[in-house]
């Protein structure tokens, strides 16, 4: 995998360079719901992006909460079940795009081909948050099940999250500015 220039590397960009838009000009978002290829693949895709952004924010508000004084043992339980349901969820959706979709989508339009390379070296990008992401997650688990507070290690915690919910957000968006407007443009059938 060849690296990227720091200004569409997931860590320093703030959207797709303006030669990869070519069909996010074409296809501006307030046009997606109303189009006829939007039901079914668009809408659901849309869906589970939606849904990893209000988990993101759920953990969030849960380490928020915690700290302000919430029970130690509700936050543990739903700290575990959201972060384990969130990062498989989202490592499974990677893979279905990795295997299935990208590979599908590139070939469709040559412009694009820049486009879906810098999807994948987010993909691997978000995979070392999440490792981070986890293993923040763990070091407030272990203390909590044996009756520490845990205060210092929630506040790292939630530090991580806040640096995770920016970096998936950027990655979302930029990808459904690839993604969306290429179904739109040649309909889900192809995919
Ligand atoms: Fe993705
Ligand atoms: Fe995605």
């Amino acid at each position: 995998m060849t690296s990227l220039p720091p200004s569409v590397d997931l860590s320093g960009r703030d959207g797709l360079p303006p030669e990869l838009r070519v069909l996010a000009d074409l296809y501006p978002r307030e046009m997606w719901q109303g189009h006829a290829n939007f039901p079914g693949l668009t809408a659901f895709w849309l869906e589970m992006h939606g849904k990893f952004r209000s988990v993101m924010d759920e953990l969030i508000t849960g380490s928020q909460g915690y700290l302000d004084g919430g029970d130690p043992m509700r936050f543990g339980a739903a700290t575990s079940r959201y972060t384990g349901f969130f990062l498989q969820g989202l490592q499974g959706h990677h893979g279905i795009e990795d295997n299935h979709y990208f590979p599908l989508m590139v070939e469709f339009d040559p412009r694009l081909v820049r486009a879906f390379d810098i999807l994948d070296h987010d993909h691997h990008a978000l995979h070392d948050h999440m490792n981070r992401l986890a293993e923040a997650t763990n070091a407030v688990l272990r203390p909590l099940q044996d009756g520490d507070t845990a205060t210092d290690q929630t506040a790292r915690l939630l530090t991580v999250q806040e640096a995770f919910r920016g970096f998936l957000d950027r990655h979302l968006t930029d990808e459904e500015d690839v993604v969306v407007p290429l179904i739109l443009e040649h309909g889900e059938g192809r995919f």
